[in-house]
């Protein structure tokens, strides 16, 4: 489920083998489990995938400064957590030890809060990303 969420709505941009695009779509492979061993990782993932991002990042020394719309209207909670899980466990990803799966639950909490593109670039920037 996760990944046919992935084919119809993430692969455009970020391509079918999570590499991204350089400089347009940042790579999600490699990348995701570098996200997800930062304290409140896994709340910035839900929140970028519901609400968007919007402004200057780096991934892997590369810059991108694009926007990504938020998904939360077409995906459901369920839907959300598959996707997740998906690019968490795909091209080599996998979740940090002893972290579980997102769960609908976890979802379900962040969507509670609406959050701008904007935002949703601030919360990345206290994650202490390199
Ligand atoms: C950024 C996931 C769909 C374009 C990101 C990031 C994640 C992500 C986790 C943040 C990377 C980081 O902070 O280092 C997803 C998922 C999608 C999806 C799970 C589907 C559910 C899309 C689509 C597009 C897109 C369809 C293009 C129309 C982008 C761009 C950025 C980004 C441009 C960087 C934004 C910026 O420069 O501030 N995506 N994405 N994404 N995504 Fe997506």
């Amino acid at each position: 489920a996760g990944q046919k969420a992935y084919q119809t709505y993430c692969q455009s941009c970020h391509q079918p083998t999570g590499a991204g695009i350089p400089g347009a779509f940042p790579p999600l492979a490699g990348h995701v489990p570098e996200i997800l061993a930062k304290k409140d990782g896994r709340t910035y993932l839900i929140s970028v995938t519901l609400y968007g991002l919007q402004g200057e990042i780096a991934v892997k020394g590369q810059k991108y400064n694009g926007v990504m719309a938020g998904l939360g209207a077409q995906l459901k909670d369920k839907d959300v957590a598959e996707v997740l899980n998906y690019i968490a466990t795909s091209w080599g990803n996998k979740l940090p030890a002893g972290q579980k799966p997102f769960t609908e639950a976890e979802v379900k909490a962040v969507r509670a809060k609406t959050l701008t593109p904007q935002q949703v670039l601030e919360l990345r920037k206290k994650l202490g990303l390199k």
